[in-house]
């Protein structure tokens, strides 16, 4: 057995380095929610490092709509079919109403002539539509126990509800089920990946933000780290001299600290100077921002005679605005921007906004517990702001 990357940016980072091969790995979701985009991102991606490619359709709509489709994303490349390393196998709907031995018998003349690596059929219930549930059964057995000699990477997509999904026979042959799901949220989309099961390997479950760009399927992974094993019993001053006296010293080195005030209280300010405290001991520092963009940053700081800018050339300091990414790469960025300046503080400014930019079924506290227990296990001291209405308000 081989491990294969997915072809997914991001998604190999969640199943721990990518698809075993041979495997049969099902992508449910409901209409629209990408399994196309990803099975055929997984083939050019996958043919473009010499594997040889199928992709097995039975849609109505011929194929040369789907590769029309497709020709939009930036991992399509006409090439590969010229080459043969990606192949069009469309399956007649003659065929179709003969049966399941039939259409395997068709799968499996063109896999003998193909020979490929990694195999996608989408969807795979069209083959299965109007059996009742015993027959339904019996052909997945049949088709699943024929894919299990293919020795190949077998994607397979599936038009599902979840609760479809529990109930139907493909859910417990498949020995993976990534399931995607799309929920409007205003005015845009918002896209979820979730592994349900993927045999014989570590992953990391629970729903994962996910997008679909001109460059595809793009994944981003949650933070996940262990617990931290012991804790440093070092103090960083607050860069305040009074503070360091109240609190015995600062704040200690890798924990989480939540400043909370009414508007105008100098929240930011408290953070910025825990900064500018770190950059001038040569403590390397981001700031994220959901209140301010960078320039304004800046130039408030200046006020104070910090010239962040002189630490940002020097690549000690990172300012980011979270009007600049795309709030669901928040773990991401975060795991990317202190790696690139080697932080040791950080200051998220404003965290309370970022409940306005998720979906009302995300709480901010979720949302933030994968955050901020990566820098506690990084020993990244960070200051979280947030505003609340009154001085003795939640926080
Ligand atoms: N460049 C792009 N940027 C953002 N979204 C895009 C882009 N190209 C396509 N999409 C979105 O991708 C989705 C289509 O994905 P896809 O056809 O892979 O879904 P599907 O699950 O296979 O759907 P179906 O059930 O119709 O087979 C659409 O919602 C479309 O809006
Ligand atoms: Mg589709």
């Amino acid at each position: 057995m081989k491990q294969v990357t997915s072809g997914l940016n991001g998604l190999d980072k969640i199943i721990e380095g990518g698809f075993l091969r041979p495997s049969v790995i099902l992508i449910a979701g409901t209409a629209g929610t990408g399994k196309t985009t990803f099975v055929m991102q997984s083939l050019f991606n996958a043919a473009k490092n010499e594997e040889v490619c199928m992709y097995i359709t039975a849609l109505s709509e011929p194929i040369a709509m789907i590769n029309n489709f497709m020709s939009k994303f930036s991992f399509y490349n006409i090439s590969l079919l010229g080459k043969g390393n990606v192949k069009y196998v469309p399956i007649d709907i003659d065929i179709i109403h003969k049966g399941s031995d039939a259409i395997i018998k068709e799968i499996e003349r063109n896999i003998e002539s193909i020979k490929p690596d990694r195999i996608a059929i989408d969807p795979v219930n069209v083959f299965a539509y109007g059996l009742d549930g015993d027959a339904q059964r019996q052909f997945y057995y049949d088709f699943f126990a024929s894919m299990k000699g293919w020795n190949s990477l077998v994607l397979l997509t599936g038009e599902f509800t979840e609760k479809e999904l529990i109930k139907s026979a493909l859910s417990y042959l498949v020995d993976g089920i990534i399931y995607l799901s799309n929920e409007p949220f205003y005015e845009n989309n918002i896209r979820y990946l979730n592994i349900i099961k993927m045999r014989g390997q570590e992953f990391q479950g629970g729903m994962h933000s996910c997008g679909i760009t001109k460059d595809g399927f793009m994944v981003f992974p949650r933070l996940h780290k262990p617990a931290r094993t012991s804790i440093l019993k070092e103090r960083v001053s607050t860069g305040i001299k009074g503070l360091d006296k109240m609190t015995g010293g600062g704040y200690n080195r890798g924990s989480a600290v939540l400043i909370s005030g009414s508007s105008g209280t100098g929240k930011t300010v408290i953070g910025t100077q825990f900064i500018v405290d770190g950059l001038l001991k040569k403590e390397p520092g981001v700031i994220i921002s959901f209140e301010e963009e960078p320039l304004q940053i800046r130039e408030n700081s200046k006020m104070f005679g910090w010239n962040l800018d002189e630490y940002e050339n020097k690549k000690m300091l990172k300012i980011i605005s979270a009007f600049e990414f795309d709030i669901h790469n928040l773990a991401g960025l975060v795991e990317e921007t202190i790696r690139e300046v080697k932080a040791k503080r950080l200051l998220f400014d404003g965290v309370a906004k970022l409940q306005h930019m998720l979906p009302q079924y995300m709480p901010i506290a979720n949302y933030m517990e994968n955050i901020v227990n990566f820098l506690k296990n990084q020993n990244i001291t960070a200051i979280y702001t947030n505003e609340t209405s009154n001085l003795t308000g939640g926080c």
